[in-house]
């Protein structure tokens, strides 16, 4: 990515601090990195995750593909560079909510495995927790809940990911649930027993 095209900028150092910010929370702020297939299950996830979290005094968000398309990605398809910028700029908001001090949920497919490293990398080791929702393809389209994979056999959607555009699975991701076989309540168990080994909701 390139270099800033502005000049002249400054960074300034927050008044309040994340560590204070923490210190009021609680509990760190941190990124769950949900990637995984259109239908996989991570919306849902992510949601359900969202509100155990919360009922538990936690502070947390979902950022939504789906619904970030509605605003701040509006200007993006779902061509490989536009699939890049998506989660570049979901890169830079998820490392903004972790500073905040908020445990940060993402739900994009976000296909690329260099576009997932890279959002990695600009955080801090352990801020970035990437969970694979993993369902595959025949079973993500057996559910088809939102007609799509119907559309995109009959070449209605040019560059669907998993018939006609690529999907990399993750190849070292701190989590790993499956949604073929395990319940909404199975995969939340294994997520929130990995936080909760790992010292993020203390
Ligand atoms: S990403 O690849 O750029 O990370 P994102 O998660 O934001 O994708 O959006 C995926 C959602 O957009 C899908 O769940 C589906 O509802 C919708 N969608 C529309 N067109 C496509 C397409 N060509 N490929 C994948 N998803 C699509």
């Amino acid at each position: 990515m390139a270099d800033s095209k502005a000049t002249n900028i400054t960074w300034h150092a927050h008044s309040v601090t994340r560590a204070e910010r923490e210190a009021t929370f609680k509990h760190r702020g941190c990124t769950i990195w949900m990637t995984g297939l259109s239908g996989s299950g991570k919306s849902t996830l992510a949601n359900a995750l969202d509100d155990a979290l919360w009922k538990r005094g936690i502070r947390s968000y979902v950022l939504d593909g789906d619904n970030v398309r509605h605003g701040l990605n509006k200007d993006l398809g779902f061509s490989p560079a536009d699939r890049t910028e998506t989660i570049r700029r979901i890169g830079e908001v998820a490392k903004l909510f972790t500073d905040a001090g908020v445990i940060n949920v993402t739900a994009f497919i976000s296909p690329y495995r260099e576009d997932r490293d890279r959002a990695r990398s600009i955080q801090a080791d352990g801020d970035f927790l990437e969970v694979y929702v993993r369902a595959s393809v025949e079973a993500c389209e057996g559910r088809d809940t939102k007609g799509l994979y119907a559309k995109a056999r009959a070449g209605q959607i040019k560059e669907f990911t998993g018939i006609s555009a690529p999907y990399e699975e993750p190849s070292a991701p701190e989590v790993v649930v499956d949604t073929e076989t395990q319940s909404v309540e199975e995969s939340l168990a294994v997520i929130v027993a990995y936080l909760e080994a790992n010292g993020y909701l203390s």
